[in-house]
């Protein structure tokens, strides 16, 4: 029984992962503040015998002391996390975002030169990519952010300033890592509170409400289950291959955010509408947008055996599911 730490486990990804770690035997610890999570998340394996759960922050060093314990390996997904967050907290999003990591990969490398060797798995963004042109992003491209004085570009950034200290204490002390860019992880248990668009979507349709897309609704992202995420996570984090690297993992089948819509009303069997919202009135008038994110998943797939589960509608009906259960 291997025994692990997982930051940000009552959150969305994290209280999948940490079921997934559990029903693979592991011991699990899961730090997590609530900011945005909640350990309601884990009620389903709440009195499992290997679960152990810690009320805090990863930028309390005591805290991450006792929570690493014996631990072999740590997934780190405790960050602040939406764009709605992120363009009305940008203070929040940076502390957040770079300061506990550092904290952690400190210890990490402590213990490492102690004899103590703990896989690292980060988990960072295609938000990292910025608004580079490209049709498609592989790992390789190149980071285009937008200026300082926009707070959008804020959380890419930290998460960028995240992957360079993982990666140098990779390189400067052998510390086993794996980082992975999610592109839009989508499931049960995600909020549309922090503006992630096809929960939001979901609940209006159910609701009868309008469906409110945001601009001309021709942006173009891919929507990944977090199911056949996680899965891919584990995997990587088993590969000696992908030790020291940087993956995409998402989908890589676009769609536009106005079919989008429409698929979730059809699915939903709802009578919604549509009805569109300028950038200025949903976030600020200083906004910008990526308006085409699509992954490059050729890395992913020379490493581990990828193959999505779950296509589009049945992720549109997964959420629908349990929206309507909740
Ligand atoms: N959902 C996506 O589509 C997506 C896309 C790209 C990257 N990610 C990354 O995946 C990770 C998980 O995201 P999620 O969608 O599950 O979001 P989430 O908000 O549900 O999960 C983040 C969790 O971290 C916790 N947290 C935040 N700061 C903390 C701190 N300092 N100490 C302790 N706990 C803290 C929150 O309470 C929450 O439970 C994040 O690192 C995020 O940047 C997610």
């Amino acid at each position: 029984m291997a025994s692990v730490l997982v930051t940000g486990g009552a959150g969305f990804i994290g209280s999948h992962l940490v079921e997934s770690l559990l029903a693979r035997g592991d011991r699990v610890t899961v730090i997590d503040d609530e900011s945005t999570g909640r350990f309601a998340n884990l009620a389903g394996i709440r009195e499992h015998a290997g679960l152990r759960i810690l009320r805090g922050s990863v930028g309390d060093s005591e805290l991450v002391s006792q929570a690493l314990g014996d631990a072999a390996e740590v997934y780190h997904l405790a960050a602040a996390v939406g764009v709605a967050l992120i363009a009305s907290q940008p203070l929040q999003t940076i502390e957040r975002n770079i300061y506990p990591t550092q904290l952690l990969l400190d210890e990490l490398c402590r213990r490492h030169a102690a004899g103590q060797t703990i896989r690292f798995f980060l988990a960072s963004t295609s938000e990292v990519y910025g608004k580079n042109p490209k049709l498609c992003w592989n790992e390789e491209d190149d980071l285009v952010f937008g200026p300082t004085t926009r707070p959008r570009w804020s959380y890419g950034a930290s998460k960028a300033i995240d992957e360079f200290l993982t990666l140098a204490c990779a390189r400067q002390f052998g510390l086993p890592v794996v980082i992975a860019r999610f592109f839009n992880v989508v499931g049960p248990r995600q909020t549309g509170a922090y503006g992630m668009v096809l929960p939001r979507f979901v609940g209006a349709a159910l609701a009868g409400q309008p469906l409110i897309v945001h601009d001309d609704g021709r942006q173009v992202r891919c929507f990944a289950h977090v199911a056949d995420v996680v899965s891919a996570v584990l995997r990587l984090m088993q590969s000696p291959a992908a030790l020291g690297r940087v993956f995409n993992i998402g989908s890589d089948q676009p769609i536009s955010i106005l079919e989008l819509a429409r698929r979730v009303v059809a699915v939903a069997g709802s009578s919604s509408r549509v009805e569109f919202q300028t950038y200025a009135q949903a976030y600020d008038a200083d906004f910008e947008d990526i308006r085409h994110r699509v992954p490059d998943l050729a890395r992913l797939r020379a490493t581990i055996d990828y193959q999505p589960r779950f296509d589009l509608d049945a992720i549109i009906r997964d959420v629908v599911a349990w929206q309507r259960g909740k």
